[in-house]
């Protein structure tokens, strides 16, 4: 097992939802957590209820130069990283009859560019690390094409991309890369959902299914299992049947 304490983490989107819950499970856990987004108050919150385990560092993903200055910060405050966890996330469902680039723009932006961005900035950062990680948030979304799914499905199908082929190329380097894969989990952005959410989970369950993956630094860190077993087995189903079961699911 890797050296799991006084860890020097930076999360990127813990102000709501899972990141918030995992910003405070990890600076419980004895680690330096470096909270980023875009909500300054719940930054300092943070702050203000454990000043010792965390470093606020607001920005938006969706500027380079923002991301870019946070990692002189942190160069020039911490001299490099040992965890760097990628959670900013938004979803905008596509109407199929009213199609719009912009839709897949905004959510490319931040669930993929933004990883892109914070990934550029890190690895400098990670390079001086002690047994170095980097952390990606996905979705079970990706397993399968879902209604209404098109632009939050395939970014986080982007991702899942992403980490895979970086884990091959960072390996020689000792850089270890893992993807997360939630199911429903309750929180401000499903709190938007309309349409029941089978195997919906709480953001503790959520963090703890998270920061076991990580302590095993699996490649893939997905849950709740009967709920992503069952999407990654219709992922592989023949077209034809996936398509008529998910129309079938979807609809019920
Ligand atoms: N909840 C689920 O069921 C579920 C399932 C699968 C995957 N996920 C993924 O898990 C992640 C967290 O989701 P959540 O449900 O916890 O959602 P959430 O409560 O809405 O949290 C989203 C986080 O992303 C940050 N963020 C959004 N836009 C940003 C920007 N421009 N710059 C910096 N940070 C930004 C937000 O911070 P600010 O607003 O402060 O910027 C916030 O901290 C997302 O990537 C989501 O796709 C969630």
């Amino acid at each position: 097992m890797k050296q799991q304490h006084n860890r020097r983490i930076w999360l990127i989107g813990a102000t709501s939802g899972i990141g918030y819950q995992l910003a405070q499970d990890m600076a419980k856990a004895g680690h330096q957590v470096i909270v980023s987004g875009r909500n300054r108050d719940k930054l300092d919150e943070l702050h203000a209820g454990d000043p010792e385990h965390f470093f606020p560092l607001p920005l938006d993903v969706t500027r380079f130069d923002a991301v870019q200055a946070a990692g002189q910060v942190i160069q020039k405050t911490f001299g490099g990283l040992d965890t760097v966890f990628y959670n900013s996330g938004n979803c905008i469902y596509v109407d199929v009859t009213d199609f719009q680039h912009g839709d897949f723009e905004t959510v490319f932006q931040v669930n993929f560019m933004g990883l892109v961005y914070a990934i550029e900035v890190s690895l400098p950062l990670l390079r001086q690390g002690r047994q170095p990680y980097l952390v990606g948030m996905s979705s079970s979304a990706a397993f399968v094409g879902l209604p209404r799914a098109e632009a939050y499905g395939a970014s986080k199908a982007a991702v899942q991309y992403l980490m895979d082929a970086l884990r091959v190329d960072l390996a020689a380097e000792g850089l270890d890369v893992s993807t997360v894969f939630p199911g429903f989990v309750k929180t401000p952005l499903t709190d938007l959902n309309d349409f029941a959410m089978p195997f919906l989970i709480d953001v503790q369950q959520a963090s703890r299914f998270i920061l076991k993956g990580m302590e095993k630094r699996d490649h893939n860190i997905h849950f709740p299992k009967r709920f992503t077993f069952f999407l990654k087995l219709l992922g592989n189903l023949p077209s034809s049947w996936k398509t008529k079961l998910v129309q079938r699911t979807s609809r019920s």
